[in-house]
């Protein structure tokens, strides 16, 4: 290759710079001491979310006429990866698709349900897949079913109704109805979205702050009244567009849902427009303050209250999404994100941020599982795993129990929003003895040598590795090729130290006992 003379000038400026680099490694501390516990992680962090949008639902989830579907026309390819990924909540039917749905058109034999315009989206819904086949295929998945009522267009009744129908066990019109259509026992969905994106002025029924809160209310009372084991979650703010005010939108909110709402609904999605490594790589960093501001609202809407209620955050949607984006993402064959390693390095910087604030998040779904801005990707014949599959299924597998709050001392930088970024990104969760470390290096070139010291306990011996990382930050997966995964290794430690270096651009999870 022939260097211009204005290249070969810089790059004989770098030079020294990366003799130096070469010379000294990057140094940083982590100390751990393990009766500094932030809160318990709540299993529920690890959500995920299916929507009635492009192919999430139909040619993901559910694709009846395909060879790789099993008799109810779930995919079993899907399925399994799903499975594998832990999914502990899933939420349906949507965004923006819920606030047009009529729960009763996706209900009886399925031949008989009435297609309808989709104007989320732009498509025709079939309404094949309706509230049986969703909540079949949270029991055929193990998780938590989460669903979103319609506050949008729909009526106080129907979102009673909805609740009346899957969990009551009196016998009425609504319970006559779910035994006739095969289910005879309730299914006891516990957690309800009061609505979604309601501050958003794209939604089909988007009101004011105030007008929302009202209206939210009384589906609210109903609801509860129907079934008071509910966990409802409050549409909070979603649009932090210039010009709007979220904070106040989530102010009101909770004047009127303080004593009704178990979680505030936040929802946020990044990207890297500009190509700017080092400050997509800083995006939690925005996600941190979010929480903590939200954090802030709730406990004022709380103080003075009487009762010892709680209000926690619910991060119900989350996830890169920049490049399928925008008002030509209408029809089929929408939102399909192809995700790369930096894509998966700042997905694992918000499971930090999640686990980091583990006393107040308490559920968070990644927007969404297949196809549509999502870790796992089909077509007709097969599927592959997205770049960002990998960390959720780390964390979700292993980071559980206690949050601890880590001492983290290292090099720093300064990036386009903001001046002072940790190129450590660090969580750590302890379960019964099991001590888990989740670190992100966000530094493009360079690897970081950290001495981990903990302050009460004692490594005992093997530490597990698990390593998502690839041969560079635009690396991608693909039907036919996986570049980045999880690589697996041992190291061992003993006593208080521990000396681990971060490779760049890589997500490293370790995995140890502690005595
Ligand atoms: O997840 C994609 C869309 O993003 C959802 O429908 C909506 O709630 C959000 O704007």
């Amino acid at each position: 290759m022939k260097l211009s003379r204005r290249a070969f000038a810089l790059s004989l400026a770098a030079a020294p710079a990366i003799i130096r680099a070469q010379q000294q490694p990057l140094r940083a501390r982590i100390k751990i001491d393990t009766e500094r516990v932030i809160g318990d992680i709540d299993p529920l962090i690890y959500g995920n979310f299916i929507e009635h949008l492009g192919r999430c639902i139909d040619g993901g989830v559910f694709e009846e006429s395909s060879p790789l579907a099993d008799s109810n026309g779930f995919r079993r390819d899907v399925l399994d990866a799903a499975r594998k990924m832990n999914v502990t909540l899933l939420r349906w039917p949507g965004g923006n698709f819920s606030s047009n749905y009529h729960w009763m058109d996706g209900i009886g034999p399925r031949d008989r349900r009435p297609p309808r315009l989709e104007m989320a989206w732009g498509t025709v819904e079939s309404n094949r897949f309706g509230t049986h086949e969703f909540l079949n295929y949270t029991g055929m998945m193990s998780t938590q079913p989460y669903i979103c009522a319609n506050l949008g267009t729909g009526a106080w009744t129907e979102a009673q109704q909805w609740v009346e129908y899957c969990n009551s066990s009196e016998d009425t019109a609504m319970t006559r109805l779910r035994k006739q259509n095969g289910r005879q026992d309730p299914w006891k969905v516990v957690y309800w979205g009061l609505g979604n994106e309601m501050d958003g002025p794209w939604q089909m029924g988007h009101r004011s702050a105030e007008d929302y809160g009202k209206f939210a209310l009384e589906a609210a009372k109903l609801m509860k009244w129907t079934d008071p084991n509910l966990k409802l979650i409050a549409a909070g703010s979603s649009n932090y567009r210039p010009g709007s005010d979220w904070t106040s939108w989530n102010r009101t909110v909770l004047q009127f849902l303080n004593q009704h709402a178990d979680y505030l609904s936040l929802h946020t999605y990044v990207g890297n427009p500009n190509n700017d490594f080092g400050d997509f790589m800083a995006s939690s960093l925005e996600l941190d303050q979010r929480t903590k501001t939200a954090e802030g609202i709730i406990d004022a809407s709380l103080s003075g209250q009487p009762g010892n209620r709680k209000i926690y955050i619910a991060w119900d949607e989350w996830n890169v999404w920049y490049r399928a984006r925008g008002p030509q993402q209408r029809g089929r064959r929408i939102l399909e994100e192809h995700y790369n390693l930096e894509d998966a390095l700042v997905v694992a910087t918000f499971l930090n941020s999640f686990v980091n604030h583990a006393h107040i998040v308490k559920i968070a779904n990644m927007a969404q599982l297949v196809n549509v801005i999502a870790p796992i990707f089909t077509n007709e014949k097969a599927l592959f795993l997205q770049t960002i599959y990998y960390p959720l299924q780390l964390f979700a597998n292993n980071s559980k129990g206690k949050a601890l709050q880590l001492y983290l001392d290292g090099p720093r930088y300064k990036c386009a929003r903001f001046d002072d970024v940790p190129y450590l990104d660090a969580s750590a969760a302890l379960d019964n003895g099991s001590l888990v470390i989740n670190v992100v290096n966000r530094h493009r070139d360079q690897a970081i040598e950290t001495a981990f010291e903990l302050e009460d306990k004692q490594f005992s011996g093997a530490v597990a590795v698990s390593e998502v990382n690839g041969p560079d930050i635009k690396a991608e997966n693909d039907f036919d090729k996986t570049t980045v995964k999880t690589a697996e290794r041992s190291v061992t430690a003993s006593g208080r130290a521990l000396r681990y270096t971060f490779p760049p651009h890589s997500f490293t999870m370790l995995k140890t006992k502690l005595v």
